[in-house]
């Protein structure tokens, strides 16, 4: 977890990608629970994907920011993450909900998770910490 955070900070890629994440978090649609999240994901060749929740009327088809993320990474190409970041209006910072745990890990568990608040308070954890003895792609028997 370190090698990968003092990696990426020290490159100045992770304050890119909060403030790529506070420009998405703006562009979140969340008028229901006005509660707006951005976030983005570095691939393994240093490209952002970003994502941002959007909510829907029929409150249980909202998509969570870092499902978003997961989504636009995908339809880059890309399916190799090195981590997620995460901006909320918070005073604690957030970490993903179960489902978006659960999405993320579908690209590997080995993800670093940094969470900030809009006031710069950090948060960092692997997914593998917070999604511990999950269920994946290769606990599914082999096909074909
Ligand atoms: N939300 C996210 O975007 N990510 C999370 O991990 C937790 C919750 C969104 C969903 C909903 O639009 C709003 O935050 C309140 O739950």
């Amino acid at each position: 977890m370190k090698a990968t955070y003092n990696t990426l900070h020290e490159s100045g890629l992770l304050n890119k990608a909060v403030d790529v994440a506070l420009e998405v978090r703006q562009r979140a649609y969340a008028p229901y629970s006005q509660f707006l999240v951005g976030a983005v994901l570095i691939d393994d060749q240093h490209h952002f994907h970003m994502g941002c929740n959007v909510e829907n009327a029929s409150y249980g088809l909202t998509q969570c920011a870092e499902r978003s993320a997961v989504t636009a990474a995908t339809a880059a190409g890309r399916r190799s993450m090195l981590a997620c970041v995460i901006v909320t209006d918070t005073e604690e910072p957030t970490m993903p909900c179960g489902a978006c745990r659960q999405v993320l890990a579908e690209y590997g568990t080995d993800l670093l998770v940094v969470s900030r608040t809009l006031s710069g308070a950090e948060r960092i954890a692997m997914l593998s910490e917070l999604l511990p003895h999950s269920f994946g792609p290769t606990s599914l028997p082999a096909r074909g």
